[in-house]
């Protein structure tokens, strides 16, 4: 199995440039099913939820053409929904974004089906949101067998206003998409205000739509008759870039990180500067650096520009390593701790009490053989791993690569001993997670 193999305790040196926004790229990929013509993307992030999703878009009949590492051309003018291969619900099976198939396919066709999404697993991640939107633009929606299925009850599905209970990102992307092509106007009220979907409305609106407000709580949305092709490059990526903020917090040292929009990492920034951690905004890079012990620090998440709940577990690593005692309370998802096991075995202190963990910073991490149990978690345990004494494995790496481009060969060129290493499992009752009976 391939696992990563870190030697920790180096402090990190260099530059990093960070890659396009995963959950922007996740959202514009199925988005592309609206337009009939050519969408170029650049600044695509190259990682296996992008991957998965251009190939779902392939068994659906659009063309892809990689144009160089970070730029693609779809063209879904000739994609049909009827005859949708098993082997394309593999793939939708293994990524939250699939969903968004469902407000696209709405929009273009006036009926969809998709399966239920797949994804990281906080605890009960529902739907309703998106089924409440999609109803109210017109669409029977039910969900049975595995599958979402759902029809605009007039063939096309038109305009609406609608109050969002709980601000979602994903309803509101999917609401978006399908509102784009839909008859007449639509307000959302209590949306989310994520740089990704102030991105998504980008491309959707130089597609041809006519979307305005992203990135206020309210969305206003005037349908318009189809999309056209065109060319659209994604924002870097707010939680990558964060990622490696917080990795130079952990190791130390002063890194350069550039492609990024510092106006979106402010809330992680902020916090940052109270645990000691020194940065410098540019026009498009940040400087970090990190010499004097980590101070502690309480952190709730939120809903942007709130402090995101994807850079929870990184920032507990950090903090883990901390002069004292801090707070985190994470405010979006019911189980976002599972990684914390891992990080005990590498001697972290860490209790946890529903959405509160209470961290007693420690003076040093141990290597350990540990698992990514979810894209972040794994990115947190990386984290750990190169702030720790000695040697640490990490398995299930395929979580990771989910959403980090190139994590090894990035971490490699600031310095870091890091190397993706083949080694067979240990057998089982070695492993520290065996439980004889
Ligand atoms: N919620 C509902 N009903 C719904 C939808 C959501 O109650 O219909 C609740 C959820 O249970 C959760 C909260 O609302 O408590 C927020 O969920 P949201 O819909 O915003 O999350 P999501 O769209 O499923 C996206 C990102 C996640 C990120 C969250 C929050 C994608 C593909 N995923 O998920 O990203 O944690 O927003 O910012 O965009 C990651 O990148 O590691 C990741 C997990």
């Amino acid at each position: 199995m391939e696992k990563y193999l870190i030697n920790g305790g180096k402090p990190l040196q260099g530059e990093v440039e960070i890659s396009g926004a995963k959950n922007a790229a996740v959202a514009i990929i199925p988005a592309a099913i609206m337009v009939k013509g050519v969408c170029r993307l650049e600044n695509l992030p190259q990682i296996s939820d992008t991957d998965t999703l251009l190939r779902v878009l392939t068994y659906m009949g659009a063309v892809v053409r990689t144009i160089n590492r970070s730029t693609v051309e779809i063209d879904c003018t000739n994609v049909q929904i009827d005859r949708l291969p098993a082997d394309m619900w593999a793939l939708t099976r293994r990524i939250r974004a699939s969903y968004y198939l469902i407000g696209a396919m709405l929009g273009r066709f006036g009926a969809a089906r998709s399966t239920m999404p797949g994804g990281c697993n906080f605890g009960v991640r529902p739907i309703d949101q998106h089924i409440k939107g999609l109803t109210a633009l017109g669409a029977d929606v039910n969900v049975s067998g595995g599958f979402i299925r759902a029809a605009a009850k007039s063939g096309r599905l038109h305009g609406a206003r609608i109050y969002l209970d709980k601000v979602s990102v994903g309803a509101t992307v999917n609401i978006m998409i399908a509102a784009a092509t839909a008859e007449g106007r639509t307000v959302i009220e209590n949306v989310a205000r994520e740089p990704h979907i102030v991105d998504l409305a980008n491309f959707l609106n130089s597609m041809g739509a006519d979307v305005r407000g992203a990135g206020t709580d309210v969305i206003k949305i005037r349908g318009v008759k189809e999309l056209h092709g065109g060319t659209y490059a994604l924002i870097p990526d707010q939680i990558e870039a964060g990622t490696y903020m917080a990795a130079v917090a952990a190791a130390g040292g002063e890194i350069r990180v550039s492609n990024v929009i510092p106006k979106h990492l402010d809330c992680i920034s902020s916090k940052l500067r109270e645990m000691n951690v020194q940065i410098e905004d540019g026009d498009d890079y940040v400087i970090v650096k990190r010499e004097g012990p980590l101070r502690h620090t309480n952190i709730k998440t939120m809903p942007y520009p709130g402090f995101p709940t994807d850079m929870q577990p990184q920032i507990s690593a950090v903090l883990c390593c901390a002069d004292g005692v801090s707070i985190v309370t994470e405010g979006v998802w019911d189980n976002r701790y599972k990684y914390v096991d891992e990080l005990r075995k590498m001697g972290a202190q860490v209790q946890v009490q529903d959405r509160v963990a209470l961290i007693q910073g420690v003076p040093h991490l141990t290597g350990a053989t540990v698992k990514a149990c979810d894209l972040r978690a794994g990115a947190a345990i990386v984290i750990a791993g190169l702030a720790a004494e000695g040697a640490t494995y990490v398995e299930d790496i395929r979580f990771i690569e989910r959403g980090y481009q190139n994590i090894v060969g990035k971490l490699q060129a600031l310095g870091a001993d890091i190397q993706c290493v083949d080694v067979p499992d240990e057998p089982e009752e070695l492993r520290d997670d065996w439980i004889a009976g």
